[in-house]
């Protein structure tokens, strides 16, 4: 066998997944010495991962990141094949014969269990379900939520959950023009939430959300943020944050504003409460209360403090309840998984197996390190892996298969229907053209039938 890399015979990689981190990744192996021709696989018929699925429609300008991986894409090359699942219809040993290197970027698809009783009663969710919903991703677009409650309780205090609070809180007004997905702006519009709390287990300088989530909260037109003055009364420790770190001292000034808030003609309340941690869900046949545990901050260190209970308790009344304490990576087979951390483990990228590197697995991105970081934080991370894959391509064994078409004839006897970059821009184009048509930047397509369709 020749020499990989050249253009004769150039690198053989599959990358699995279409969101940020597989095009952060993407983009150095395209552009260096050693010839590489990439096939990135999506599962769903559309690219771009969380960005597509996750981000909320109310932050369009966020999306627009989407222009970076259409040029990345455009490449020499690049391809596309889309409605591809690993694991489901090429399993990874099939990959191994057809690729000299896999890299992974499958995302954190699934969600953490608080692992609480009546965690699974109606009327509790999962941040991922409500976010997927509104989104109308695929997996999640015949989910009902009952939103007649007066009151929901989102656990957690990162961004996710400042999405998910105020996607509850915004009138149909303020989302009429996004590209939320018809059947969300609907049941939001006949929502009666009028209360909302958010809850951190630990202290307001601990929260997660960064500043202009918590800033946006202000300015909503039907809700007013409340938080009590003793919220935001911080311990020493919590103090030395403070003076410290830029993002909690900003975010703690924007709280004491809320304090005393007057919401006029406002009908929609938030309350921010912390130290507070969930015990109970309670209620017959579905979510009537939850029950929260009281804690006290524990440690000396700055930026290391742990929610202790203290033992006391208070119940809160509420019909909705949206768990958002993270996601979590779900495991492929023929790949080494971490359960605990819902990660394929990894030595800056490579991927191992009881601590040895396995040759010609990779991972970037939320299935690397764990579902933490914005769209920017993967850009670094992927370099990082795909520096390391140069590094190895001249040790690398080369696949079996060469013929970039295999796959395709494979894929085409199993009878797959792949999608490739130009059936995405047919999608996109008419998801446009269905949004114009109703005042929205787009109007997705929530079924993978309704996306093969397009395609004839
Ligand atoms: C609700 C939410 C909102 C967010 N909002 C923002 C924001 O406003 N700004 C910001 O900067 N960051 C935001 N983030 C963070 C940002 O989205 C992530 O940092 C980023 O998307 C992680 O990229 P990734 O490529 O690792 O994973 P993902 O974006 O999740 O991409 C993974 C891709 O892999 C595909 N896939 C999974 N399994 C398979 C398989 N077996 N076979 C084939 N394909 C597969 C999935 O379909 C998906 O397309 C948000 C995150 C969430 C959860
Ligand atoms: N607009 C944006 O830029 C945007 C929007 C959405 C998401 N994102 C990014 O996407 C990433 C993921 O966001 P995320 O909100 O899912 O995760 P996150 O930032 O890690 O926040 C998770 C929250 O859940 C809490 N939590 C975890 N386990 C808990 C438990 N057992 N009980 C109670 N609370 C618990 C955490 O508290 P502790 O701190 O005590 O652990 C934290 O408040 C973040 O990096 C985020 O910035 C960015």
């Amino acid at each position: 066998m020749a020499q990989l890399g050249t253009p004769e015979h150039p690198l053989r990689v599959a990358i699995v997944g279409s969101g940020p981190s597989g095009f952060y990744a993407a983009d150095p192996l395209l552009k260096s010495e050693i010839a590489c021709a990439i096939d990135m696989y999506d599962r769903l018929p559309t690219p771009f991962g969380l960005v597509r699925g996750g981000v909320a429609p109310d932050h369009p300008k966020i999306r627009t990141v989407t222009k970076v991986y259409e040029k990345i894409a455009e490449k020499e090359g690049f391809r596309f094949l889309g409605n591809v699942m690993i694991g489901r219809d090429l399993s990874v040993a099939e990959l191994r014969q057809h690729y000299d290197m896999i890299l992974f970027s499958c995302g954190a698809e699934t969600d953490r269990r608080l692992g609480v009783p009546g965690e699974d009663l109606p009327g509790s969710h999962t941040a991922t379900s409500f976010v997927g919903w509104y989104n109308g991703h695929p997996d999640y677009r015949n989910l009902d939520f009952d939103l007649s409650a007066d009151t929901a309780v989102i656990i957690g205090v990162g961004n996710v959950a400042m999405d998910v609070a105020r996607i509850l809180a915004k009138t149909p007004d303020e989302l009429k023009e996004t590209d939320i997905a018809q059947h969300a702006l609907d049941a939001l519009a006949a929502s009666r939430v009028k209360t909302i709390y958010v809850v951190g287990r630990r202290g307001a300088a601990q929260a997660a959300f960064t500043t202009p989530e918590i800033k946006e909260m202000g300015e909503l037109h039907d809700c007013v943020p409340a938080i009590a003055p003793e919220e935001l009364e911080l311990d020493a420790v919590s103090q030395q944050e403070e003076t410290e770190e830029r993002n909690v001292a900003r975010n703690m000034e924007i709280m004491r504003g809320y304090v005393g808030r007057d919401g006029g003609e406002k009908s929609r309340r938030m309350h921010f409460r912390f130290l507070l941690s969930p015990k109970e869900l309670r209620g017959s046949g579905r979510v009537e209360s939850i029950v929260l545990e009281k804690n006290r901050l524990e440690g000396d260190a700055p930026f290391q403090l742990k929610a202790r209970s203290t033992g006391a308790c208070e119940e809160i009344p509420c019909g909705l309840v949206f768990r958002s304490i993270g996601y979590k990576g779900i495991e492929i087979p023929g790949v080494p998984f971490d359960a605990q951390r819902g990660v394929f483990p990894n030595v800056a990228g490579r991927i191992t197996e009881n601590g040895t590197v396995v040759p010609g697995l990779y991972a970037a991105g939320w299935i690397k390190r764990g579902p933490s970081g914005i769209i920017g934080t993967n850009k670094p991370d992927s370099l990082e892996t795909a520096k390391n894959m140069l590094e190895d391509a001249a040790m690398i064994a080369p696949c079996a298969e060469r013929d970039p078409l295999a796959i395709d004839r494979l894929l085409a006897g199993r009878g797959v229907r792949v999608v490739d970059l130009a059936g995405w821009n047919k999608i996109d184009a008419a998801e446009i053209a269905r949004g114009q048509a109703v005042g929205k930047p787009r109007e997705r397509f929530t079924s993978i039938a309704e996306m093969l369709a397009v395609l004839g």
